[in-house]
């Protein structure tokens, strides 16, 4: 249930536990599917997220039998078509904003919990998140091809960048399905867990993340998604720049305690622990 200020509860709901922020596609009698009003309730469920204290880790979800079976062919595609140009463009856009920039690029490290259908439009959110713990029975699937159009809103793209050639053309040209096993060999998820564990493990692999200084994780994540486009040089120079940005903005006291705890009190292996910035 959302108060006044809490811009989801209708197709996107949240809830809170242990600083993790589950946000649920919330259409589950439409498997998830991806409406003009999800897109724009989305947006604002994640930006105003990105400010709510009680939300250290993002895990994006949906409720019932679907992850997301992708955009909604009747309320975004059909009833667009007619609409006029500045209206479809319009909808592409607000889709885009909460797939491609508002959760690629969100404060918050964000977490894929993939319950169930994935189809077509579906796969941008999912890599736009920065990692992905998939169901074993999950199932995925590129499915354009079988109603007639190619894969669009960066689908495509996303699949180039994480399967690679011979696997993105395989399922773009065939529409075939998959299950989480796959996607995980594949490198489209970390990993994937028997149904039974995924909230477990989302939990375990979030509360991992909030160990970590948070402006550095931003600045981590943020640097790896956009340096893909730059020259060797350029990266380098980014990398620095954000790297010194990040210290600035954090104060470097866990980067100093941390080298504290190794060099000096010797309490700290950093190769194979974070430093717990509460044990001085
Ligand atoms: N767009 C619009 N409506 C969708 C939808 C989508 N992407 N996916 C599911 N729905 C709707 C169905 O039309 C149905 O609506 P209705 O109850 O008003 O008839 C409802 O959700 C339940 O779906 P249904 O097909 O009855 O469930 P199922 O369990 O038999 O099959 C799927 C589930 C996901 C396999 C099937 O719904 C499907 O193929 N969806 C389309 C997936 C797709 O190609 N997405 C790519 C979009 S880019």
């Amino acid at each position: 249930m959302s108060t006044p200020n809490e811009p989801w509860g209708n197709t996107v709901d949240v809830e809170f536990e242990d600083d993790i922020a589950f946000v649920f596609f919330n259409r589950p009698e439409k498997k998830n599917c991806m409406s003009p009003a999800l897109n724009r309730e989305m947006y604002a469920t994640l930006h105003t997220l990105e400010l709510d204290e009680r939300c250290k880790v993002v895990v994006l979800t949906g409720r019932g039998e679907a992850w997301s079976a992708g955009m909604d062919l009747k309320e975004y595609f059909r009833e667009t078509d007619n609409k006029g140009d500045a209206f479809k463009m319009h909808t592409r856009d607000e889709s885009q904003a909460w797939q491609q920039i508002k959760l690629r690029f969100h404060a918050k490290p964000t977490i894929a919990m993939v319950n169930g259908w994935v189809f077509g439009g579906a796969f941008t959110p999912l890599t736009s998140c920065d990692l992905a713990i998939s169901s074993d029975d999950a199932t995925y699937g590129v499915s354009e091809v079988n109603w007639g159009i190619i894969p669009g809103g960066n689908v495509t793209k996303v699949l180039a960048d994480t399967i690679g050639q011979r696997n993105a053309l395989y399922y773009i040209m065939t529409g075939e399905t998959f299950q989480g096993p796959k996607a995980a060999q594949m490198g489209l998820v970390n990993e994937s867990v028997p149904a039974d564990q995924l909230k477990a493990r989302v939990v375990e692999l979030a509360k991992e993340l909030m160990k970590k200084d948070p402006v550095v994780l931003r600045s981590a994540k943020e640097v790896f998604k956009r340096i893909g486009a730059m020259d060797w040089d350029t990266a380098n120079d980014y990398i620095y720049a954000k790297s010194d940005g990040a210290i600035l903005r954090s104060g470097g006291e866990f980067r100093n305690g941390a080298m504290k705890a190794f060099l000096d009190d010797k309490k700290l292996k950093p190769g194979l622990d974070t430093y717990d910035k509460e044990d001085k």
